[in-house]
């Protein structure tokens, strides 16, 4: 059976717990789903969809500002209202053609000064926590034909999620390891759409819409002699959990090595006991911490691969794969550079040889992203 977008398979949530501690700044999550008769089987780096639905407190007041009747059913569709804005439309993240529109029909100085410009990150900035709701409100003059409101949404999209787990360990159940998105500013409180659906809308036993993203590209070696470098700092060390579990499980002799990253190690190590007996049990052979918050000078991931740079750079020579999984803005970009900076120091080469030698890396797919 293929399941899709389309036609997702209900699978049930068997559990779900918090992994960050008490005075974390993050709500990271562990869930366990069963995959039941899905027939869906998975391979490290693969990631899960699920499909939300939206916050109802949310879809109520949009529906109490647009100042119509929830159950009426809008031109061309079959659902009422309520259901359209709970399961059919984006309504937290605005698109530009809701944006743009607002700004045609009401008198905000700033909005559109952010438009006109060309500098982009004005815009980006204007727009930074702010909701659908948040924009309809910037003028609370401003009213809105309903039909016309909804061809300014998007359809709710799916969300994406690194398998935590290996099926070869975990037979027919996937783990997910979330960071519920959550934000506030001083008059509302603001939900990720996906986190907090799963976070505040999913218990032990509720049925939730998924389907399997397979990457062909973000996966173990064939050979189970190659040695791997994994860097995944935050909800970046899902997949390396799922990695880790099928070498073991696989018995593979190639050498681990783990560099994960977080504010602290009290509050924000998330699997601390299975990563430490990945090391006791010599399935990693090697593990970096970097804990930024728990000095005075902040320390990354990057950090610790520069400490170690003669070793990286020999395991690369040697052959070793490198992964990178997390966040696109920032992190991936820093390790890119420390990984430059560390080729240019091994090599003594010139900045253009160590990006030769990082473009070979990837022609050869042994520096390998998957980051968001
Ligand atoms: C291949 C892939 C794998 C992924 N794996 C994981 C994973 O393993 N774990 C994981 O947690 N995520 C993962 N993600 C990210 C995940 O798909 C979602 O993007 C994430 O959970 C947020 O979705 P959401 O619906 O909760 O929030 P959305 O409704 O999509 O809202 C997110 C948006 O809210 C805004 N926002 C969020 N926080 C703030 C803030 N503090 N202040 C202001 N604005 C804010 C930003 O504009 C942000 O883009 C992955 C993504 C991809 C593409
Ligand atoms: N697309 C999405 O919707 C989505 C989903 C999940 C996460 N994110 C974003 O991705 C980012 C990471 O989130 P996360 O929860 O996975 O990780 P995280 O817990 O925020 O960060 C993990 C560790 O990485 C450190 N770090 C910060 N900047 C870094 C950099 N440039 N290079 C290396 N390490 C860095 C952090 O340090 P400090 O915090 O002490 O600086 C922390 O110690 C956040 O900005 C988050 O909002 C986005």
């Amino acid at each position: 059976m293929i399941w899709n977008r389309k036609k997702p398979y209900l699978a049930e949530i068997t559990s779900s717990k918090l992994l960050s501690g008490k005075y974390s700044n993050k709500e990271i999550m562990h869930y366990e789903i069963s995959l039941g008769d899905s027939g869906i089987y998975y391979e490290p780096g693969d990631s899960l969809a699920i499909i939300p639905t939206n916050d109802h407190n949310l879809v109520l007041t949009i529906i109490d500002r647009l100042d119509v009747n929830s159950s009426i059913i809008p031109d061309g569709h079959n659902s009422s209202l309520f259901e359209l804005l709970m399961s059919h439309y984006e309504i937290l993240t605005p698109t530009n053609r809701l944006i743009y529109f607002i700004n045609e029909n009401i008198k905000h100085h700033d909005l559109n000064m952010a438009l006109k410009s060309d500098n982009k990150n004005l815009l980006n900035e204007f727009k930074y926590g702010k909701d659908v709701l948040d924009f309809i409100n910037l003028d609370k003059n401003f009213k809105i034909d309903l039909n016309i409101f909804l061809t300014l949404l998007k359809q709710l999209q799916h969300r994406a999620y690194s398998i935590t787990s290996s099926y070869n360990t975990y037979p027919k159940k996937i783990h997910l390891t979330v960071s519920t998105q959550r934000w506030k500013n001083n008059l509302r409180n603001y939900n990720g759409v996906c986190s907090t659906f799963l976070a505040d809308k999913c218990f032990k036993g509720t049925k939730i819409k998924v389907f399997l993203i397979p990457n062909r590209i973000f996966k173990l070696p064939k050979n189970q002699e190659k040695a791997v470098i994994m860097i995944g700092p935050g909800t970046g060390l899902a997949p390396f959990i799922s990695f880790l579990q099928e070498r073991k499980f696989l018995g593979s002799t190639g050498k681990n090595w783990l560099f994960f990253g977080a504010q602290t190690r009290i509050n924000d190590f998330i699997y601390e006991n299975e990563i430490l007996n990945f090391k006791k049990n010599r399935v990693l052979q090697k593990l970096d911490l970097a804990f930024s918050r728990d000095q005075s000078k902040k320390i990354y991931v990057q950090d610790k691969m520069y400490e170690s740079r003669a070793e990286i750079f020999q395991w690369l020579e040697d052959g070793a794969i490198l992964y990178v999984c997390g966040d696109a803005l920032k992190m991936a970009k820093d390790v890119e550079n420390m990984l430059k900076l560390i080729i240019e120091k091994q090599l003594d080469c010139s900045e253009i040889k160590s990006l030769e030698y990082i473009k070979n890396l990837k022609k050869e797919k042994r520096y390998l992203l998957d980051v968001y």
